[in-house]
């Protein structure tokens, strides 16, 4: 394990210290992009999906990302690393906003590379980082970097939801029959209302969950998106399972394990958007709607895509 220098400035204010994010995938999907550049470093507009999710974590109050990553995925790391070279050229030259966006990501968190030295699974990515957190640390949270969840500020919701009602805390989308499973689902119970006066209707208890079952097995279409705030048991319940979907460690088999044993799980439905980062389609998609919303090149998009889409009727 090796740690970035700089220090974590983000308040401490919520309870959460440590966000864990799964970035050891070989991002096939994206290929062949991905064969040398992480799709974690694929900007957003001009900023990588690595950064945007550091930033919320920090926004949530994380001060350290335990980021899990292979071994020819490097540049992942070295991208928390300060450019000193670079940053005194930007400085020689007056050029201080650029300085200041290479700079943004120093200060934000402080980060940690945790191995995962074979692909196992989303449950194996997350028990590898359990020795990054500190001995009186009850919980964490788990960002996944593919799911871009909009607007940014969910994981500060469910931080309150754990307040009060304790447990896990995971964040739910309400998604087409068509694509359930794709996802993990849950079994909510159904009832009046919600739990608990935070977010009042959007938070339910969970009964169970199951990893892409088939669409008829489906409990619901509520589905799990790359949100979690897990409880520190999770990580004995992760020793516990045994290859699930796919013959992979399943992080919802964990979660439905200590569902089993009475613990208790909430689910906070969330309506804003999502996009997924790491498919070509979901990422154009991101980029297009970051764009659209950019001072600098949201209005002549605008007119260009119209433009576009006109010759195309
Ligand atoms: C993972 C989880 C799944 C969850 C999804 C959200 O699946 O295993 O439960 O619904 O992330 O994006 P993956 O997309 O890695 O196959």
């Amino acid at each position: 394990m090796a740690s970035t220098s700089q220090t974590a400035t983000a308040p401490l204010t919520s309870g959460l210290r440590t966000a864990v994010v799964p970035a050891a995938g070989l991002g096939t999907r994206f290929l062949p992009a991905t064969k040398t550049v992480p799709k974690e470093l694929l900007p957003v507009v001009d900023t990588p999906g690595i950064e945007l999710i550091a930033r919320e974590a920090a926004q949530a109050g994380a001060t350290r990302l335990a980021v899990v990553t292979a071994p020819r995925k490097q540049g992942v790391m070295e991208y928390f690393e300060r450019d000193e070279l670079l940053e005194e050229t930007l400085a020689a030259r007056g050029k201080t906003d650029q300085l200041a966006k290479v700079r943004a990501v120093n200060g934000l968190v402080d980060a940690v590379a945790v191995d995962q030295d074979r692909p196992l699974g989303l449950g194996h990515a997350v028990g590898c980082a359990e020795s990054t957190l500190d001995d009186d640390e009850e919980f964490f949270a788990v960002l996944l970097p593919d799911d871009l969840v909009l607007p940014a500020g969910v994981i500060n919701e469910m931080v309150k939801i754990r307040e009060e009602l304790g447990g896990t805390v995971l964040c739910g989308f309400e998604v087409p029959e068509s694509e359930v499973s794709n996802y993990g689902v849950f079994d909510i119970e159904q009832s009046e209302g919600g739990v608990g006066g935070v977010a009042g209707e959007d938070v339910k208890k969970v009964r169970g969950m199951v990893e892409k079952p088939d669409a008829a097995d489906a409990p619901s279409t509520v589905v799990a998106t790359g949100r979690y705030l897990l409880d520190r048991s999770i990580f004995d319940a992760l020793r516990r399972i045994t290859p699930g979907k796919g013959g992979e460690l399943q992080l919802t088999d964990a979660i439905e394990l200590l569902i089993e044993e009475g613990h208790p799980v909430h689910v906070y439905i969330h309506h804003g958007g999502r996009h997924d980062l790491g498919n070509p389609g979901g990422y154009i998609r991101a980029c297009v709607d970051a764009a659209l919303q950019d001072d600098t090149y949201g209005p002549s998009l605008k007119t260009w895509l119209a433009d576009r889409l006109g010759q195309e009727n």
